[in-house]
């Protein structure tokens, strides 16, 4: 590691108003490991040029041919209305025969998912490709037959990690029609809101399924989306429930005569049924996902078929290094759009085995994954950086119990601190997998920033380059180039179109330009130069064309006009030894109008300690600079998060404020924000830090801290 004693990057510069303060310092290249090369779909480096930016957008031809369409497209990129960009014009094809029909003759009985169910006694599920054909075959015809589902027509999930999930994607993808998954930890509220907005009538759920060792009931958040869509106007028709146990009911909610239905019963009346698949335009929609973290109404990435599923395919064997015959595991939620690009869509179209875990990542110890790994086989790995945090505080010396071997590991969701970077490639990949950070959004359909893990050295906590074909820039506030290794950071955005991004927020083509265009377009032309992506992050691109990223910018917190990247200051304090994770949110300060408070949870074997608040706050100091010293440094049990593991940073900015906390509907561990609140604000009033009274402008502010990276 580099010297920490090192002066601040903070004492060297100064930043003006509008800037993101950043105070990283380099960190060293790590080269893939020996072998890895000789084995990897992109080992050429003649991939790079093929990919290079005169040859745009004809490269990405390469993606489109890896699918078998019924008819070829006429255009590779109609640009002509800007920024609803179309690829493969007039191709027509259909995503569930290239990721099930297409692989029967070869592949049939091969394993398609391999499902792990989270009772470590219960049996793991198979389903080779034509185990799969044949479910998703009925249950398009029951969708057809008995629900009367179109092309076109939305229908809702709310289902958890279980096969049925994927095969029920896989149905609606085969009509045509357009599904709409709702994460499965999600409220009721949420669902119904998003089935509202979708103007969705069928509702696809479980009864009930596994989490932490309960089987905890799911149905009823049925009830409480059917009231939630009908007070905003839609009416559901159907709801189908699927059952975790076969012929048991494990659901206080009751089924509703005539509206409710058990899928199983009804599947008896399409067994051995085939449904001809629906052909469709590549600018069709095969899914919408909503985003996360909006406040208002909910805002549904629209993706399409053709250019959508070429994506995630072209990404998922150049930078996941997937070949049909490896064993690949996302330890991540379909309910998100990982799962969705990285765990159905892009693994199922290349022919591989995809696993699927229904629980969490430490039931009931934290060896369970590393066994699940071994059992399988898995070969490539892909998870989420507080996953990885999660299994390094609870198990740190547990991955070389199990005799496992990653030949590639990915990371997705937040940035990844150096040090849990370090740890992932030493302790779980055994310095013998090829790591690829992959930064990207619901809304980019896949990857937008990572190295190819054969060609590109990683570099721990930069994502690493623009991939293949997506060219990312960094302007500032005016609009003005940051130029790379200048040091300084401002609103990453991609210069160009790619066949992943969505087409669309559903429904809402004006704010879809409004959120993602207006910042740095020019209205008035029609050249797609003039329209790059706004991704809503912070980032700084260094001298050699990897980006760091630093977060949403929203989460950025101005201490005194010194605008400071919570990431920044939460990988300084994780550096501390007895750190796992650390949270930074503002503080409304009289004097400096905001001031950091640092939120950390410790390893197992470690006592709270003045010594250890000490060593954060000096860390900070050392690492960011004085401005950022934390007003307080909280040690807590664990912070709140979401269902996908991110820390919600409102929750505790609001309890750091004395302020409302919001809705906490959608924690993973919602017991913990009393508990932190007792803890944090006794202190705060027996250290005199009285309860201040916050305009309405401050309040808003705090109330949606970070929000849309939640
Ligand atoms: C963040 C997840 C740093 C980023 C695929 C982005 C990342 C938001 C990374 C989107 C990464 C995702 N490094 N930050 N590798 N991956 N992010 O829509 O802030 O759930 O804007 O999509 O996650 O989150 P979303």
């Amino acid at each position: 590691m580099a010297d920490v004693a090192g002066k601040s990057a903070a004492e060297e510069r100064e930043y003006s108003e509008t800037e993101i303060a950043v105070h990283w310092r380099e960190e060293e290249y790590v080269p893939p490991p020996a072998g890895f090369r000789g084995q990897a779909n992109a080992n050429d480096e003649a991939i790079l040029e093929r990919f290079s930016a005169e040859h745009f957008p004809e490269c990405f031809v390469e993606y489109a041919e890896m699918l078998t369409w019924d008819r070829r497209w006429d255009t590779v990129l109609d640009a002509s209305k800007p920024p609803f960009f179309k690829w493969w014009v007039g191709g027509r094809l259909n995503a569930c025969v290239n990721c099930v029909d297409r692989h029967l003759d070869a592949r049939g009985e091969k394993n398609a998912l391999v499902w792990v169910p989270e009772p470590e006694d219960a049996d793991i599920q198979e389903i080779t490709y034509r185990d799969l054909y044949r479910r998703v075959n009925e249950f398009a015809a029951l969708l057809k037959h008995f629900v009367g589902a179109n092309t076109g027509d939305r229908i809702t999930f709310h289902l958890p990690m279980v096969p049925e999930l994927p095969v029920s994607m896989l149905a609606c993808a085969r009509l045509g029609v357009i599904h709409s998954e709702v994460f499965g930890g999600f409220s009721g509220h949420a669902c119904g809101q998003r089935m509202a907005d979708a103007e969705s009538a069928v509702l696809v759920t479980m009864d009930a399924y596994y989490r932490n060792g309960e089987l905890i009931d799911h149905k009823t958040k049925a009830d409480d989306a059917i009231e939630e869509a009908r007070k905003d106007g839609i009416e559901v028709e159907k709801v189908l429930v699927w059952r975790r146990i076969r012929d048991e009911y494990h659901s206080q909610s009751e089924m509703v005569e005539g509206r409710d239905f058990f899928i199983d019963d009804l599947l008896k009346n399409y067994s051995g049924q085939q449904v001809e698949p629906v052909s469709l335009e590549a600018n069709d929609t095969l899914f919408i996902m909503y985003t996360s973290g909006t406040t208002g109404r909910p805002k549904g990435a629209q993706h399409s078929t053709g250019g959508y599923l070429s994506y995630v395919t072209g990404t998922s064997k150049y930078y996941q290094d997937i070949h049909p015959d490896d064993v690949y595991w996302c330890f991540a939620d379909i309910g998100w759009i990982t799962g969705h690009s990285y765990i159905v869509y892009g693994p199922l179209a290349l022919g591989t085995a995809s696993v699927m875990y229904e629980g969490v990542p430490t039931y009931p110890d934290p060896g369970r994954p590393w066994r699940i790994a071994e059992k399988l086989g898995v070969k490539i790995f892909h998870t989420a950086p507080t996953t990885i945090r999660m299994l390094r505080k609870l198990g740190p010396d547990e991955p070389p119990k199990h005799g496992y071997h990653f030949k590639t590991m990915t990371t997705v969701g937040e940035p990844i601190e150096p040090d849990v970077w370090r740890w992932y490639w030493q302790v779980v990949g055994k310095g013998q997998a090829a790591i690829t950070d992959t930064w990207w959004l619901t809304e980019t359909g896949g990857f937008l920033g990572s190295t190819l893990p054969a060609l590109q050295p990683m570099k721990p906590g930069s994502c690493g380059p623009g991939v293949l074909g997506v060219y990312p820039v960094i302007f500032d506030e005016n609009g003005q180039e940051v130029p790379k290794g200048s040091g300084k950071a401002g609103n990453i955005c991609i210069r160009n179109p790619w066949p992943g991004r969505m087409l669309t927020v559903w429904r809402q083509d004006q704010r879809f330009i409004d959120t993602y265009y207006t910042k740095y377009c020019d209205h008035n032309s029609k050249d797609w130069r003039d329209w790059p992506f706004l991704c809503g992050d912070g980032g700084v691109e260094a001298a050699d064309g990897y980006f760091r990223i630093l977060g949403r910018i929203d989460d950025v917190i101005n201490v005194a006009g010194h605008r400071l990247g919570t990431k920044e200051l939460e990988s300084a304090a994780i550096m501390v030894d007895e750190v796992a994770e650390a949270a930074a949110v503002p503080v409304v300060d009289e004097l400096r109008g905001k001031i950091v408070e640092m939120y950390v949870a410790l390893k197992p074997g470690f006592e709270p300690s003045d010594e250890i608040r000490q060593k954060v706050s000096d860390t900070i100091d050392r690492e960011i600079g004085k401005i950022a010293r934390p007003k307080n440094v909280w040690i807590v049990p664990d912070m709140p998060k979401t269902r996908s593991g991110k820390i919600m940073r409102r929750v505790i900015a609001g309890i750091s404020n004395f302020a409302d906390v919001g809705d906490t509907s959608t924690l993973a561990n919602p017991e913990i924000v009393d508990a932190i609140r007792e803890q944090v604000q006794a202190e705060k009033q027996a250290r005199g830090e009285s309860p201040k009274d916050l305009s309405q402008k401050e309040k808003e502010e705090i109330a949606t801290f970070g929000q849309s990276s939640e």
